[in-house]
């Protein structure tokens, strides 16, 4: 493997910072370095107000109110904050809560971690594309249900879950409904009042901000959430999380989604063209290739593709100067077969055979052109040495 692989097509496991970012965030690492919590001096001003700056920002793209956002280290944080926040709060008869099996690891491990605690725990299965359908959701419901939990979109294969509807059935059975919007916050529009959303969690470097920061949106009003927290101290975040406020991670979060908005259409565009180029042209070339989830309902940015019968870290192992990954990067560290194409229903041979290539901003339509050689070019060397691979095309 390159050391130092030239074109990056990782974007799902994380974004490069958009200099526009840094610049905005630079001045709180120097002259602006005040506690957001001190109440006695301009230092302290200064930040809160940079902070509730970037809180507004945050609301306002996901229609919720200033004081429903609750800043955490990042969606996993989030995650189990409103998890086990919910749950560690009831204190009536409700003892079950609902999933599906390819949220990413911090819910389903967070769920693993309730079940433990006595919690009954539901997962739906998803369709062949990835989806879960709400009518599974819809009589998994019990009287004790607290909690529904549906990732927005999927990190592995890009799939987009139909939450509206999802949010629609938890409001009519008056149950909590978290979303998952690590992969879709800033880049699909999202209105937690429309979607009847109570919970919403994301990061940062996702969308070219910082890494350590993310967000917890907490519904306050009808219903009012309130949740157990995890973190004590000071009683930051109205409580919900306490701990001294990084100003300049929120600052670069504020602009990351600042400018996530205004190119929103643009730049999803421009994600659209090269991810369909790059399924073509390798579909094309190599026409036993699977293209993994759902064609339709898809992030722009993703493609996750299973070349029969050869391995996919020989793939990337061989391909000189891209980076894309086997799946999610919390699990591309193991050769288990990733749990995502597992709930597709691919066998451990197909589901190790999938590689992602996830695109982002800054890649110029130059590296597509480049990528798209390299991966056909690697998958044809591969398959040529192949005895296995030749049979299997006899
Ligand atoms: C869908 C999804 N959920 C949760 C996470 C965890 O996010 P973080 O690493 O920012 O805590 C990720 C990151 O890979 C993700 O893609």
């Amino acid at each position: 493997m390159e050391k130092y692989p030239s074109i990056y097509l990782d974007n799902n496991a994380t974004t490069p910072m958009d200099p526009r970012v840094l610049e905005a965030m630079l001045p709180f690492y120097k002259e602006k370095f005040g506690n957001a919590a001190s109440i006695h001096h301009s230092f302290g001003h200064e930040a809160k107000k940079a902070i509730e700056n970037s809180r507004k920002i945050l609301a306002v793209e996901l229609n919720a109110k200033i004081r429903e956002i609750v800043f955490t280290s990042g969606t996993t944080e989030s995650i189990n904050l409103a998890i086990k926040g919910v749950c560690e709060n009831e204190t009536g008869k409700k003892n079950h809560i609902i999933t599906q099996n390819t949220e990413h690891k911090a819910v389903l491990d967070t769920y693993d971690s309730m079940r433990k605690k006595g919690w009954e725990v539901t997962i739906l299965p998803v369709g062949s594309d990835g989806c879960v359908n709400p009518d599974d959701v819809l009589s998994s419901i019990k009287g004790d249900t607290l909690l529904v939990t549906i990732m927005h979109a999927n990190n592995e294969i890009g799939t987009i879950q139909p939450v509206k509807e999802i949010g629609e059935i938890c409001r009519e059975n008056s149950i909590y409904f978290l979303v998952d919007a690590a992969q879709s916050f800033g880049k699909l529009n999202i209105d937690v009042q429309e979607m009847n959303i109570d919970l919403l969690a994301a990061s940062a470097h996702k969308i070219y901000g910082p890494k350590g920061i993310g967000l917890l949106y907490v519904n306050q009003k009808n219903p009012r959430i309130k949740l157990k927290s995890q973190i004590d101290g000071g009683g930051h975040e109205r409580g919900f999380r306490s701990g001294t406020l990084p100003v300049a991670l929120i600052v670069g979060f504020g602009e990351a989604v600042k400018i996530a908005g205004e190119n929103q259409k643009e730049e999803n565009r421009q994600l659209l063209k090269f991810r369909d180029k790059m399924i073509n042209e390798i579909t094309a070339v190599h026409s036993d290739t699977i293209v993994n989830g759902s064609r339709v309902n898809r992030l722009s940015n993703n493609i996750n593709l299973c070349f029969p019968s050869i391995d996919a870290e020989t793939i990337i192992m061989k391909m000189k100067g891209v980076a894309c990954s086997t799946g999610s990067a919390c699990s591309s560290a193991n050769l288990e077969p990733s749990h995502v194409m597992k709930a597709l229903g691919y066998s451990n041979e197909l589901a190790l055979s999938s590689v992602r290539f996830s695109i982002g901003r800054f890649n110029t339509e130059d590296e597509i052109d480049s990528a798209i050689t390299e991966i056909n070019k690697t998958v044809s060397l591969i398959k040529g040495n192949s005895p296995g691979h030749r049979l299997l095309n006899v």
